[in-house]
């Protein structure tokens, strides 16, 4: 599938139309940023393992029920996806508590939160993506109250597949974000599942493996990614 047109170029990916309108070209990039873009760096080769990272667990949540816009792999670091009407909220699941909930409610980083929380963010840069509820997304058109249900379903459902799935892998998927779009009225789970949007710690050092090591200074940050897809079996070539 050839790339037409830049459609869109985020802060980590750029998406390109194709010959088929309702097919995009993902393209990931090494760009890396945090704190709402005012850290940028390069990061060699995380274009290449965030796509096949994302690839694999989309396939995966595919397999389970869970609808995605991912088609294929098309090379190292491009993938082809259905092209969605994304909606402007950012679903956030959170089983531990770990950066913003932990400043916004006096937690302690690492304590349990059972069931695990669900929180809605509206995706806007220049406002910092503020948290906001059920009666915003409705009194600002963001979304259904059957769309919403339907965004908090999946995501609690992508949480029982994948802290199964990262539990073998000697991990504690500690918190996400979530992009859902429409297809076709059909909502489908949008954007990027990789250590760039969630959080990993080892189980038994509580060690961070996730875009916290770059939030955080602590370097090998795509050494650490490559380790937890080698650890749930991803091939990275
Ligand atoms: N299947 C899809 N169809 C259309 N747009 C998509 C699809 N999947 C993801 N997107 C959008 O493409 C962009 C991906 O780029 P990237 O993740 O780099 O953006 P970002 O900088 O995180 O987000 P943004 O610029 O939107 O704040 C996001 O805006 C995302 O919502
Ligand atoms: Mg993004």
């Amino acid at each position: 599938m050839q790339k037409i047109d830049l459609l869109y170029k985020g802060k980590a990916k750029s998406a390109y139309t194709t010959e088929q309108a309702d097919l995009l070209v993902m393209e990931y990039r090494n760009d890396t940023s945090a704190f709402d873009g005012k850290k940028l760096e390069q990061l060699a080769r995380k274009g290449e393992v965030n796509n096949r990272f994302n690839a694999f667990i989309m396939e995966y949540l595919s397999n389970n029920g869970v609808p995605t816009h991912h088609v294929a792999l098309l090379s190292a670091n491009q993938s082809l996806v259905k092209r969605l009407q994304m909606l402007p909220v950012e679903c956030v699941v959170r089983n531990r508590a770990a950066g913003s909930i932990c400043r916004r409610l006096g937690l302690e980083e690492g304590k349990v939160l059972e069931p695990a929380v669900f929180e809605f963010f509206y995706k806007d840069d220049s406002l910092g993506d503020p948290m906001i509820n059920d009666s915003h997304v409705i009194t600002f058109g963001w979304a259904t109250d059957a769309q919403m249900q339907e965004m908090k379903a999946l995501s609690l459902r992508v949480n029982e597949l994948l802290s199964q799935l990262f539990d073998q892998a000697g991990l504690y998927l500690v918190d996400y974000k979530l992009e859902f779009g429409l297809h076709q009225d059909q909502m489908v789970l949008g954007d990027e599942f990789s250590p760039d949007g969630c959080r990993l710690w080892d189980k038994q050092t509580l060690e961070k493996m996730d875009k916290d090591r770059f939030r955080q200074g602590l370097g090998q940050v795509i050494e650490y990614y490559e380790e937890v897809a080698r650890r749930l079996g991803v091939p990275l070539n």
